[in-house]
């Protein structure tokens, strides 16, 4: 181990020693045989390693989704202010449950679960966040939806996560919170964020979008920070479409987080503040409350796959899973990511190669395509009369010269990852095959010379 950070021998000794234990049985079976991957790259006519190219289906769903559905739609409750027992309000119990949180507030979405953390702390106008460069959009809309000012901090090209020195480094006077994103439902380098905003008095608003049931230090992501924010999105570990959810232990601050989601109206009926309209529906907890039951099993099986697969990859220099901090316990695996050294394949650049593995019956995604330091929004947003009205044209000149993240273009321009809610629950015999494809195009390197 150096420098705190894990490598992925660590992880895997780990990964048999902790929770992931049961899954992964401490032992990593023996598929591939190297013997076959010698011969000709499918992109040049040989034969592919991997002939069935289907995935087991995403999103899930089984018979007790369809019971929930049912059993919501028979009861005529729909809303979730009809009934204090009602379906959203059973999910929240649960889910909080499930989490280790002792509260949850189920919205619309992700990115309406954190802007309604961002309003229910009290950020606004003048106010700024730090979060990561590298993320869906919907991180900093909830910042600027609350009209601050969302400060991107640069990554850690090895783990695709906020490097906390960048985020000390752009703390100022009008920082309020640190928005930090468990990239791939990995963990962040959470000790150190919370260590800095615990030092400089700054909330932490865990978004964890992407991270259900993912450990550090034995603690479920979202309960760190002073909040965490969930996506059910139809892409997510845990779906239902379009969902969100929020979680926390401080009941104050979930009561307000409640009032704002709920038009600024309290619990007790009283409108106490501005706040949107985000409360989830009956329907979309219903088809979150009928997987509970079943969500852990798909979360071991994806941590099994994943210790499988980071076993297979690590004598192969080209492609390298991503790096998880000391503490990692599980991750969601909602996307597991590699980054791609071309200098290790022959200098073939990252869509040749995507093309060759392809080619194999593996398709692997470079994901985001640029930072949102580098997206228009900047300048749409910035230059529109809202901001000009709150921020003086020296601060927004600042900020926008500021907005520099050089290592997330790195990540970037190196990612190569598989969307894994579904693939990551595919027998080990499918995963066998994702290395030996890895295999045949680095023994057979050579070979892309030509293309
Ligand atoms: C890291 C991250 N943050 C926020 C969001 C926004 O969530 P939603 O799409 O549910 O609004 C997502 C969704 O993909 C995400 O991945």
């Amino acid at each position: 181990m150096t420098n705190g950070d894990w490598t992925r021998r660590d992880f895997l000794a780990a990964a048999s020693a902790g929770s992931l234990a049961a899954a992964t049985s401490g032992t990593i079976p023996a598929y591939g045989n190297l013997t076959k991957k010698a011969g000709k790259l499918a992109l040049l006519g040989g034969e592919p390693v991997r002939k069935n190219k289907s995935w087991p289906d995403w999103p899930y769903w089984d018979d007790k989704v369809i019971e929930s559905v049912t059993k919501t739609t028979k009861s005529r409750i729909w809303c979730r202010i009809q009934s204090s027992t009602g379906t959203v309000p059973t999910f929240e119990k649960e889910f909080a449950k499930l989490i280790g949180a002792k509260f949850c507030v189920a919205t619309g979405s992700g990115t309406q679960s954190l802007h309604t953390c961002v309003e229910a702390l009290g950020i606004g106008p003048g106010d700024e966040v730090i979060t990561s460069p590298y993320t869906d959009p919907g991180t900093i809309a909830s910042i600027l939806s609350a009209r601050a000012l969302p400060v991107l901090a640069d990554l850690d090209p090895a783990s695709f996560q906020l490097d906390p020195d960048e985020v000390e480094k752009r703390i100022t006077e009008n920082t309020k919170a640190i928005m930090p994103v468990h990239m791939m439902g990995q963990p962040c380098d959470i000790d150190r964020i919370m260590a800095i905003a615990k030092k400089h008095n700054l909330k932490v608003i865990e978004d964890a979008a992407q991270a259900h049931l993912a450990e550090h230090r034995g603690r479920k992501l979202g309960t760190i920070g002073d909040v965490g924010c969930f996506s059910f999105q139809s892409s997510k570990v845990l779906a239902c479409g379009e969902g969100g959810g929020i979680i926390g232990n401080d009941e104050a601050l979930m009561d307000r987080c409640y009032t704002v989601h709920n038009h600024g109206t309290s619990r007790r009926g009283a409108t106490e503040t501005i706040g949107p309209k985000y409360r989830m529906n009956e329907f979309q907890a219903a088809v979150l409350l009928g997987q509970l039951p079943t969500v852990l099993e798909r979360h071991a099986r994806r941590n099994e796959n994943a210790a499988y697969l980071t076993a297979r990859l690590k004598d192969i220099p080209y492609l390298v899973p991503q790096k998880l901090y000391e503490g990692t316990n599980a991750g969601s695996y909602y996307l597991y990511a590699m980054s791609y050294h071309k200098e290790h394949l022959n200098g073939v650049d990252r869509a040749t190669f995507l093309k060759a593995l392809s080619a194999e019956g593996v398709s692997l995604s470079p994901y985001i395509a640029m930072g949102l330091h580098k997206e228009p929004w900047i300048d749409n947003i910035l230059k529109s009369r809202v901001y000009k009205r709150m921020y003086s044209e020296e601060r927004l000149r600042k900020y926008r010269e500021e907005s520099q993240c050089p290592k997330c273009d790195q990540v970037c321009q190196e990612m190569a990852m598989i969307w894994a809610s579904g693939p990551l629950l595919a027998p080990k015999e499918d995963m066998a095959e994702v290395a030996d494809a890895i295999e045949k195009v680095y023994e057979n390197r050579d070979q892309l010379k030509a293309v």
